[in-house]
């Protein structure tokens, strides 16, 4: 029998996590040498290495007799605590009415694209989830390249927002920013916000990282600032290291209440309601509580111990351009100042330099430029900064908060020496690659990536 795949689905990429897995099950069985068998240094995982919390956990036990299905938009307990989380944390006023609950947020932006009308910009580097979601449901799209400074220019935004013919316009807005480790201020919202005023942009503002900000205080949802034009997303996923709860939700703009209607029809189609259990589980985990804020303050500190480890050593070797993160586990490293002597290594392309990093005897994982929405040719890398035991790390930052800088580097090398050694290895790799000693034979072609 001969299956026939609809064409939208075959021009769909299988998601890059799983050939992250498939690459490196290849190449441990392809390499003979004995530290092959150690593993790899881990720069490519966006995921949260703590544990859940406790009452999370907790409340998803006692709740596990609960097999009934749920409300479509999610169970009136757990929208009144995103409701008083959302005041609690990002001073916003939402009522509960405005909160939808989704398997993930990847989920509810993507039922967010299927309802919304009009032609979606893509600021880059970005987020590889976005676009396979934009081109499976066969929307217009533009990307919108960031300048230097890794960021949305309003001018950028304006400019190409005219050339669009469209009567909306989408913006995915991803603030603190997978890849950059960015967080966007008051000022540069406000001002992005008056250009979607002016040239009718709707927002979906991706706030999935909002708690991993390491000043917190500095950290505004676009919600405050457009709350007309603005959809916020968070969840779960990655303040409380539970992508696998699949557990987000959605705030709606103000007076949004005949998009309302629609969007709960999308919801019933597809998923009918989010497992019950886990919206138990959840309250727990969107209420105020001191265990929680204690949690979000000591995973922010260590994810910014090690991203300012990882900045500086990345920052140190020579022509490397590193952005320095405010928020997330990750940064941006641009390796572009060395493309000359990868081109003389035969190493043309991003996905390329992924794969040569990978083998022997580097051993190290990171996500290249075009699975960040860049130019197949930019030797650009996300470098996620949580390959290290977190449940140990967690206990250690809570015995001894390292405080000066020369305790937060000890605490680093003690705590995460798979990090030390990475970045060191990635200085090795480019050094080699300068001396001409990479032997890009030994690359296998495969792809391998990550989409967290
Ligand atoms: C920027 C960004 N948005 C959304 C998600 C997906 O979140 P969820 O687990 O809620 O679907 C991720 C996960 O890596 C992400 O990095």
């Amino acid at each position: 029998m001969k299956f026939i795949v609809d064409q939208q689905v075959q021009d769909i990429e299988m998601p890059e996590n799983l050939k992250l897995n498939t690459f490196l099950q290849e190449f441990h069985s392809d390499c003979s040498s004995q530290e092959c068998s150690f593993g790899y240094y881990g720069f490519a995982f966006g995921q949260s290495p703590f544990p859940v919390p406790k009452p999370i956990q907790d409340a998803l036990i006692k709740n596990a007799s609960k097999g009934a299905y749920a409300a479509i938009s999610g169970i009136p307990e757990l929208r009144n605590a995103i409701s008083k989380y959302n005041r609690h944390y990002f001073g916003m006023d939402v009522t509960p009415d405005r909160i939808y609950v989704g398997p993930g947020t990847k989920e509810l932006l993507f039922n967010l694209l299927e309802i919304l009308h009009g032609t979606v910009i893509l600021p880059t580097p970005a987020w590889l989830g976005y676009l396979p979601q934009i081109r499976f449901l066969k929307k217009n799209y533009h990307m919108l390249p960031t300048r230097a400074n890794k960021k949305i220019a309003p001018n950028d935004l304006r400019r190409l927002a005219l050339r669009l013919q469209d009567r909306q316009k989408i913006l995915i807005l991803n603030n603190p920013n997978n890849p950059t480790g960015l967080l966007y201020d008051r000022l540069e919202l406000e001002e992005i916000a008056d250009v979607c005023r002016e040239q009718n942009i709707i927002v979906l503002s991706d706030e999935i990282y909002a708690q991993t900000t390491y000043d917190f205080a500095k950290f505004v949802s676009m919600g405050k600032i457009y709350p007309e034009g603005t959809f916020v997303t968070n969840g779960l996923s990655k303040s409380h290291a539970a992508g696998g709860y699949r557990l987000g939700y959605v705030v709606f703009p103000q007076h949004a209440n005949d998009l309302k209607i629609q969007f709960k029809k999308i919801l019933a189609t597809e998923y009918t309601a989010v497992s019950t259990p886990i919206q138990h589980a959840a309250v727990a985990g969107f209420e105020i509580s001191e265990d929680l804020d204690e949690y979000f303050k000591v995973t922010r500190g260590i994810h910014q111990v090690m991203g300012e480890y990882t900045y500086h050593a990345l920052s140190a070797i020579e022509g490397i351009k590193v952005t320095k993160p405010d928020a997330t586990f990750y940064l941006l490293a641009d390796f572009n100042v060395f493309a000359p002597d990868l081109q003389k290594a035969k190493i043309y392309t991003s996905q390329k330099l992924s794969e040569s990093l990978m083998v022997h005897p580097y051993h190290t994982a990171i996500v290249g430029g075009d699975s960040l929405v860049l130019e197949r040719t930019d030797f650009s890398a996300r470098i996620a900064y949580v390959d290290y035991d977190g449940v140990r790390v967690y206990q250690n930052y809570l015995d001894s908060k390292p405080k000066s800088s020369a305790e937060k580097t000890e605490f680093v090398k003690k705590s995460a020496p798979k990090i030390v050694a990475g970045i060191e290895m990635i200085k090795r790799f480019f050094e080699d690659v300068r001396n001409d000693a990479v032997k890009s034979s030994q690359i296998k072609t495969s792809s391998m990536m990550t989409t967290s």
